[in-house]
């Protein structure tokens, strides 16, 4: 078995006859950061804006994230729809000896309660208890309005690598009629490796539970002191770096970080290679009798507001071809359902050429959610909502620890 290090399941439940939700907690030590995706289903349709907002995050780099093309005019005023499903980058602080992201602070509104808040606003991310905790709120009934909350979500990074290939690790929250079998499929990924990451002796689980998820992903190299040192992109999608100056994408055809300047109005400082006329991005190649000759120009981080080039020749066997981007879609408008047994969107055509707008298979303003049980407000989040409101008149919190050596 691949994955070194230890993984600790974390079972904490009040009501062990009704409910017992689990997570996976990663020890950590230090203060080093990493980036993680957090699995967020919109509770209600919120601006692109506001979605941000509710976790501090760019707008640009959930969009990116999420493949949704940016190049739209005043796309962060775009409306989502109720039941869309994201991942949130997020960075993963370690806090307590154990991974979680501590950035995220929310201030509350009338009406809110911290089951309203754990369960729709931030769609089960988070549970009323951990909300108390973190706040040390000593009565959970009274919730001053205007008052700002540390959100504490769950991220985990296990050193961005899954069997020793880059991973970038997805929370996801698992909902009503999820399987372990259908999230594994829908990431392409195992259910041995599921049950790996989150050390768990049987495939099963239950509605708010939150699985680490490991997603293929594209590396960096960048120096450590580059601000965007450790920058991971999942396959299939995009990130924005460079204070908005430099968008790189991962995949479809293969695993290399492949960066370019982004199409946003910034003003950003040179993308050339030294000693070259080559841009970020640009690739040059020669057939030569040994091989192919490929000169490239690839993004080396970003260092006190510079743009770093790096100049690369290499000899290959084969010239490589026009380079293909990950599938955009528009920003979506509207939740499509599919049922459990219909096959995975794949998708049917690539982009080639230009670095960002491109027209997709998909029809205009959709965008496919497989295995999401329909409506906003499912049986799920009722039944959790239940739940946390029977929290304040338990105080007791049972914890089960067990830690699971996986080498
Ligand atoms: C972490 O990953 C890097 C490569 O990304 C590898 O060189 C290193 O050995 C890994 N460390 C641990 C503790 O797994
Ligand atoms: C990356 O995604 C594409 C489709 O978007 C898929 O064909 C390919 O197999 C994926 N690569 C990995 C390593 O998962
Ligand atoms: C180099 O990259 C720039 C920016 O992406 C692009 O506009 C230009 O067409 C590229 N040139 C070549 C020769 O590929
Ligand atoms: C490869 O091309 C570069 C410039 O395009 C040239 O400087 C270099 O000599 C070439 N290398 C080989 C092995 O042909
Ligand atoms: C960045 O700039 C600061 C001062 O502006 C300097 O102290 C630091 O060494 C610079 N870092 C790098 C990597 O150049």
């Amino acid at each position: 078995m691949a994955r070194l290090g230890f993984a600790l399941l974390l079972l904490f439940s009040s009501l062990p006859l009704l409910a017992v939700s689990k997570s996976t907690i990663e020890p950590c030590s230090g203060s080093d950061t990493c980036n993680a995706l957090l699995g967020y289903t919109l509770f209600t349709d919120l601006k692109v804006s506001e979605v941000a907002a509710l976790f501090q995050a760019d707008p640009i780099a959930i969009l990116t994230a999420n493949s949704i093309d940016i190049s739209i005019p005043d796309v962060e005023n775009h409306i989502l729809p109720s039941g869309l499903f994201l991942k949130i980058p997020t960075l993963c602080s370690c806090s307590d000896g154990i991974r979680k992201s501590i950035s995220t602070r929310y201030k509350t509104r009338p009406a809110d309660t911290l089951a309203s808040i754990a369960n729709s606003i931030y769609g089960g991310l988070v549970s009323a208890d951990q909300i108390k905790d973190a706040n040390s709120i000593s009565d959970p009934a009274v919730i001053d309005v205007g008052q700002n909350l540390v959100i504490p979500l769950p991220c985990t990074c296990f050193n961005s690598t899954d069997n020793f290939l880059p991973a970038v690790y997805l929370s996801y929250v698992v909902q009503a009629d999820d399987t372990v079998p259908a999230i594994a499929a829908r990431y392409f990924t195992t259910v041995t490796d599921i049950m790996n990451v989150n050390a768990m002796g049987s495939p099963s689980v239950r509605a708010g539970d939150i699985l680490a998820i490991p997603l293929p992903a594209c590396a960096s190299s960048f120096p450590r002191f580059a601000s965007d040192n450790g920058l991971i992109v999942a396959n299939g999608s995009y990130a924005i770096s460079a204070s908005h100056c430099v968008q790189c994408s991962c995949g479809p055809g293969n695993l290399n970080l492949y960066c370019t300047p982004a199409s946003l109005a910034v003003s950003c400082s040179s993308m050339q290679c030294r000693n070259s006329n080559l841009m970020l991005g640009n690739v040059t190649s020669q057939q030569t009798s040994a091989g192919c000759n490929v000169t490239s120009c690839t993004y080396g981080g970003f260092v006190n507001g510079t743009i770093l080039t790096v100049l690369s020749r290499s000899l290959q066997p084969r010239c490589p071809g026009v380079h293909q981007f990950p599938v955009l879609i528009p920003p979506p408008t509207t939740v499509i359902h599919e049922s459990f047994l219909a096959p995975s969107p794949s998708p049917s055509s690539f982009q080639s050429g230009g670095p960002v707008t491109t027209p997709s298979s998909n029809p205009a303003g959709t965008f496919s959610l497989p295995g999401v049980s329909p409506g906003p407000a499912g049986s799920t989040s009722m039944a959790s909502s239940y739940i946390n409101s029977l929290f304040h008149y338990l105080s007791v919190q049972v914890l089960f620890g067990a830690i699971v050596l996986l080498l």
